[in-house]
């Protein structure tokens, strides 16, 4: 039987994604079990790899697939399956073609180049010595914007790499309302009279145990063993090579069980995210996940709207007290609660609470925003970072390493990359909201450990859906709303007026 155009290009797709796969294992294998001598080779078998696959995205045969596929999307004649294929692989295909080999060969250099000396630099706290590299990254991510196109920012350009179809306006809009809100809100939690000693969670916690505990919250919210493993690495990170085989890893501190169970949490919500996409999909857009901001909407959900509530540690505290009854035996739920919860100012990203978290994403956002528009200068970085630093968090920042240093993202090219996280948890109070809506006595069911309800509702309402609606539509589609900062807003100064009791 003759093959239609359609399936002949859905074999190429996948193909390339047998392909994008394995690079996926070997880079997992590089983070969690390879030995120090193995990088030299790894490192050029994966680039050969990668060689390979773009090679096979950019043939000719795949292109002729695709502009005719293209051709019939534009006249309407794909049913909404086929057309999500063509649509998203045409995007990124047309993408990749704007840009000449040589000016990727340039970005990779210069951002492989940047990163060791950013790590330099911070180590050093020496702004000047990153300096060139960030002039020379920021040169090319503008040169990469004109050449991809764009209306309006050229800042929409990048974040088109991360958020497809959402437009910088939008953020601007959606991000002033939250600072708005949450500048005066930080002000009130630090003049509230409620003092919470977090230390009590800083104890002696053997790693093995700590394992045992993770390992079994992930799998007590649905994290399915049969098709994923939980391991240990430097930097916590997910990473699906297909939806029957999702790897999670955790970081682990001696002193600091949350630390571990946190980012366990969170590395589980995008776990079920993948888990949850269907396998037919597997190989085109329909088995993807939609953006980077819906994927960390559902880590965050779980991780904070969830994993830092009082029904979620309802059911779990009593089993956190058995299993380390010397740490938490007499520790009142109250005072857990309280602790996990805890808002405070300060200077790292990645340690920040829930409420000041997303100051340090808007104060980014900002500055890279500007620095792509060209209306701030690179050499004015740090003082630009800290005069914001002091307006937002009240704080004076000490050094840039622990400023404008901080982040690995800017070294990597990244830029366009940060707004994604507060847009996930934007779109997860709204999700949430939703769901508690939808669903009979949710919290109740919950507050007995029954998480499958919610897991059931977010893979019936998003994960089965792959790519087939931007993360626009599927807001509205599920919610019936576009994205709005309300719902986090709301979730917040309710939440946090509690334990600080604000009036
Ligand atoms: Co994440």
């Amino acid at each position: 039987m003759k093959q239609s155009l359609m399936e002949k290009f859905k074999k190429e797709l996948l193909e390339i994604s047998y392909l994008g796969s394995a690079v996926a294992v070997l880079h997992w294998d590089q983070e969690v079990n390879m030995p120090e001598k193995g990088n030299d080779l790894r490192a050029k078998i994966i680039g050969n790899l990668v060689g390979e696959l773009h090679d096979k995205f950019t043939s000719s045969n795949f292109e002729k697939l695709l502009l005719e596929l293209n051709k019939k999307f534009d006249a309407g004649k794909l049913n909404d399956e086929d057309s999500c294929i063509v649509r998203e692989t045409w995007r990124e295909f047309s993408r990749e073609k704007k840009l000449p080999l040589n000016f990727v060969k340039d970005l990779a250099e210069t951002t492989s180049k940047a990163q060791m000396i950013w790590s330099q630099a911070r180590v050093k706290n020496d702004f000047k010595l990153f300096l060139p590299e960030l002039k020379k990254i920021v040169e090319l991510k503008r040169k990469e914007a004109k050449l991809i196109g764009y209306k309006g920012s050229p800042y929409n350009a990048l974040l088109d790499t991360y958020e497809p179809y959402m437009g910088v306006e939008e953020i601007e809009m959606i991000f002033s309302e939250l600072k708005d809100f949450l500048i005066p809100f930080l002000a009130k939690i630090k003049k509230s009279k409620v003092k919470i000693n977090s230390s009590i969670l800083k104890g002696n916690f053997p790693i093995e145990k700590q394992i045992e505990f993770n390992k079994s919250v992930a799998g007590k919210l649905g994290f399915d063993f049969g098709s994923g493993r939980l391991d240990k690495s430097t930097h916590p990170f997910s990473i699906g090579f297909n939806p029957q085989d999702v790897r999670i890893t955790t970081r682990y501190k001696k002193d600091d069980l949350l630390y571990s169970v946190n980012s366990t949490i969170h590395e589980t919500g995008h776990a079920l995210y993948e888990q949850g996409i269907p396998t037919e999909g597997f190989g085109t857009p329909l088995g993807e996940s939609i953006s980077l901001g819906i994927h960390e909407s559902q880590s965050r959900m779980w991780e904070n709207i969830l994993g830092k509530s009082e029904i979620f540690w309802q059911y779990f505290y009593p089993k956190l007290q058995k299993e380390f009854p010397g740490q938490f035996g007499k520790i009142k739920f109250e005072h857990f609660y309280q602790a996990i919860n805890t808002v405070k100012s300060s200077l790292i990203r990645t340690e920040a609470d829930e409420v000041t978290y997303n100051l340090h994403i808007i104060l980014r956002f900002e500055i890279e925003k500007d620095l792509i528009e060209g209306s701030i200068a690179v050499e004015d970085l740090p003082q630009i970072w800290n005069d914001k630093f002091r307006e937002y968090f009240g704080i004076k920042v000490p050094s840039d390493a622990m400023g404008a240093l901080q982040d690995v993202h800017w070294s990597g090219g990244m830029i366009g990359y940060f707004p994604t996280y507060t847009l996930g948890n934007l779109y997860s109070a709204q999700f949430y909201e939703t769901a508690k809506r939808d669903i009979l006595n949710l919290e109740k069911e919950i507050k007995k450990g029954h998480f499958e309800h919610l897991l059931n509702w977010l893979r019936k309402n998003i994960h089965i859906h792959g790519k087939l609606f931007s993360a626009e539509e599927l807001v509205e589609k599920v919610t019936g709303e576009k994205l709005t900062s309300k719902y986090f807003i709301d979730y917040l100064e309710k939440k946090y007026s509690e334990i600080y009791k604000l009036k």
